[in-house]
């Protein structure tokens, strides 16, 4: 992922900075009710310790069973999922809709204040066609700004914003999809959040059978040479080092009781 400009942070006020904990939501436990009411709680701690969540979200598993379901072919370039029309219209659907509004219900239902955008609205999340060398992707957006109004206006608001990274493409004001590890940590940046919690299906990087306390940026690459780490986890560990490198004083990797025991995966910058 290439490094964002970042405006917004050097606006945002010490006591934002202070305030704003970031938690990117895996969509593999999206279906999963437990896992649902578990996340309302913790949100509801952070904001009981006096911070502010902000709740970016993925749903990869969810598009590719409603694809399946439409009969739509999924194609791959070097491993990467293609995004044709019809998959983007589905990921829309699926990302915006669905897995958005199924989040904001359980924030709602346990009396936490929540509204659901994705990074199209208002213009939140400004993306570009992601270039490949072996050729095209599809509808994969690079981010390439992030504008943090609308966001910020819901947190004055006293109101949680949960962010479907589905993005507005700067160009062709088409809809573009974004991993939600990258989406993620943008917002984290742009915002000048203290903290990013990536929760997953796996309690951090397992190396081993085992959790991994930290990490740097030389071991994790090393790890991804070795393929310990394949999959959703390399953008995620690439972006959680990116977020430490754009200021974000906290990265961890972890999954939802790992949020409740505060353990996982840290993340060491500069290394
Ligand atoms: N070393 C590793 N330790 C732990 N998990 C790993 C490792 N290497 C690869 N993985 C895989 O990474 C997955 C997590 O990434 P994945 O993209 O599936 O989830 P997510 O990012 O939380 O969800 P979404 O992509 O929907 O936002 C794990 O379920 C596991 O299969
Ligand atoms: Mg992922």
């Amino acid at each position: 992922m290439e490094t964002i400009q970042i405006n917004d942070a050097a606006d945002a006020t010490e006591q934002d900075k202070r305030y704003i904990i970031v938690l990117k939501v895996g969509g593999n436990e999206l279906d999963d009710e437990a896992f649902l009411v578990g996340l309302a709680n913790a949100v509801q701690s952070i904001r009981n310790d006096g911070a502010f969540p902000v709740i970016v979200h993925g749903g990869g598993k969810a598009i590719a069973d409603l694809q399946k379901q439409l009969g739509l072919e999924a194609k791959f370039l070097d491993g990467l999922r293609i995004t044709d029309e019809a998959s983007m219209d589905v990921a829309e659907m699926v990302l915006s809709g669905l897995m958005n509004k199924r989040i904001v219900r359980t924030l709602v239902n346990a009396q936490i204040r929540a509204a659901g955008i994705s990074g199209v609205d208002d213009g939140t999340i400004y993306v570009e066609q992601m270039w490949h060398p072996l050729g095209d992707l599809g509808r994969v957006g690079e981010i390439k700004d992030v504008d943090t109004h609308l966001v910020r206006t819901l947190i004055e608001a006293d109101i949680v914003p949960v962010v479907s990274p589905i993005s507005f493409g700067s160009l062709d004001a088409l809809s573009y999809n974004v991993n939600a590890d990258h989406a993620a940590t943008a917002l984290a940046a742009a915002l000048g959040a203290i903290k990013l919690v990536f929760v997953s299906n796996v309690p951090g990087i397992m190396v081993a059978g085992r959790v991994i306390r930290a990490v740097t940026a030389t071991q994790a690459e090393s790890w991804i040479e070795e393929e310990i780490i394949y999959g959703g986890m390399i953008p995620k560990v690439r972006s959680a080092l990116e977020a430490v490198r754009n200021g974000v004083a906290q990265a961890v990797i972890t999954n939802l009781a790992g949020v409740q025991e505060d353990s996982g995966t840290g993340i060491i910058g500069g290394a």
